[in-house]
């Protein structure tokens, strides 16, 4: 611990529609993400988010473990539809009084809230009149953020406006993977575009010197398989590099898009039309948030790498394929290298030397079992937290900004497409009683933290 610098931010986070629940209490209304989990086929065993981990009553509970375990910050998000029920127009007191009562119970906890603006639960009109595919999305995330901000400013310092809007954008509208389901090819890139408008957009209404604003992206590492031997493996390496980095990196920390991957998919006139955004997208930040999970490894089959007919996340590369590198993978199929998140720390300092740095999500998930004792030996989670951690610690000693830590995730939850048969968290929730119990990794933490 000593070894830290001092003022390291350890927390753990959540996300709303994965928590919650009471998804029509107190005038909330529906999001893309409730309308996608209620269609036939599209969640495991056919879950939805509609009880979750009942977070919306059990908060309280949720938060006096989180500063038990010695964490003393909380990185949840905000469900937009809680707030502006219709996305736009109307707002819902109830919806803000409910994040005011979580922010409070932190803050009276000992524990610094951390709150993202937009994890994934787009209002359902929203998506109804266009979604991120059209630039009024933009415009609305920026009223929700100031007015949300607006009135939480006295208890909520630290705010993260967009989680991975490469999963908003290529879950959302390449594979249709994630809520709403659309397989729209490269216009997914036009969802891009707009999240990090909104983002940009709502950096500015927000921005004040009382605060700190930043953003969570999921970079990852890319290789080309067989250590880029061949010439169509290292171009399919740079594609996905930069659909999955360089396509939210340099908007936001250069101010300009990758010209290549505009080519790649097609898409570089339409881009060209909004280059006046770029100045509003690369608005000074105060942090960036990285979610880390695992590298990925890429070969480019024969024949050609663009194939506009298939549904994938990948416009422009869809005949990319992801290869096993024979590293030990978790529950989600994500292959475990510790270092990948020096690489990325390492590569976004580059880019943007001295801007403070989080990991604001890290984690794994397994098959957990309750013993008949009544424990949960996760050795594996812990396994890979230390091993993350010890990164953390390293390149904080090697000078690079490194400020926080999160953990993803405080207590098992839904977990999007997966329901909830991945289970990512360091307390074990009991769906059926909603009883929490410390896993043998939270535990450790706890040790280690106090220690
Ligand atoms: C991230 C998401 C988070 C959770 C983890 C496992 O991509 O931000 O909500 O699903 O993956």
């Amino acid at each position: 611990m000593t070894s830290f610098p001092d003022g390291f931010v350890w927390g753990a986070a959540t996300a709303s529609y994965q928590v919650e629940g009471a998804v029509s209490e107190d005038g909330r209304g529906p999001s893309i993400w409730d309308t996608f989990a209620h269609t036939p086929g599209k969640i495991a065993d056919g879950e939805t988010g509609d009880v979750a981990d009942d977070h919306y009553h059990r908060y309280a509970e949720d938060i006096r473990l989180l500063a038990e375990l010695g964490l003393k910050a909380y990185r949840f998000s905000i469900a937009w539809s809680r707030v502006i029920p219709a996305g736009s127009g109307a707002t819902n007191s109830a919806g803000l009084d409910f994040y005011r009562r979580l922010a409070e119970t932190c803050l009276e906890n000992g524990v610094t809230p951390y709150a993202t603006l937009y994890h994934w639960d787009l209002p359902q009109p929203l998506e109804d009149a266009g979604g991120w595919l059209v630039r009024d999305a933009a415009e609305r995330f920026r009223d929700f953020a100031a007015i949300t901000q607006g009135a939480l400013s006295d208890v909520i310092k630290h705010w993260i406006t967009l989680n991975e809007p490469w999963c908003s954008a290529f879950l959302g509208y390449g594979n249709g993977e994630h809520a709403p389901g659309r397989t729209e090819g490269a216009d997914a890139l036009k969802a891009v575009h707009h999240l990090l408008l909104g983002h940009g957009l709502a950096l500015q209404a927000i921005k004040s010197p009382e605060n700190t604003i930043g953003i969570t992206l999921n970079p990852a590492p890319i290789h080309a398989a067989e250590s880029g031997e061949s010439e169509a493996d290292r171009d399919a390496a740079r594609r996905i590099d930069g659909l999955r980095n360089r396509l939210f990196l340099e908007p936001l920390l250069l101010g300009k898009y990758p010209s290549d991957v505009l080519e790649d998919t097609g898409m570089a006139d339409w881009f060209a039309q909004y280059a006046t955004d770029l100045p509003v997208i690369s608005g000074p930040l105060d942090f960036l948030g990285v979610n880390y999970y695992c590298p990925t490894t890429v070969a480019a089959p024969d024949g050609p790498i663009s194939d506009p007919g298939k549904v994938s996340t990948q416009p422009g590369s869809e005949n990319v394929v992801a290869v096993d590198t024979g590293l030990e993978r978790t529950q989600m199929g994500w292959p475990i290298q510790p270092s990948g998140l020096r690489d990325i720390l390492k590569a976004i300092n580059d880019l943007a030397p001295d801007l403070p740095l989080y990991v604001t999500e890290n984690g794994a998930a397994y098959p957990d079992e309750v013993l008949s004792d009544g424990t949960i030996q996760d050795d594996k989670r812990q396994s890979y937290l230390e091993q993350h951690i010890e990164v953390c610690r390293q390149v904080t000693a090697e000078g690079l900004p490194l400020k926080g830590y999160f953990i993803w995730t405080l207590m098992d939850n839904f977990e999007w497409a997966y329901g909830f048969t991945r289970r990512f968290g360091l307390i074990h929730v009991d769906y059926p009683t909603q009883q929490r119990t410390l896993k043998q990794s939270a535990h450790w933490l706890k040790n280690f933290l106090t220690a």
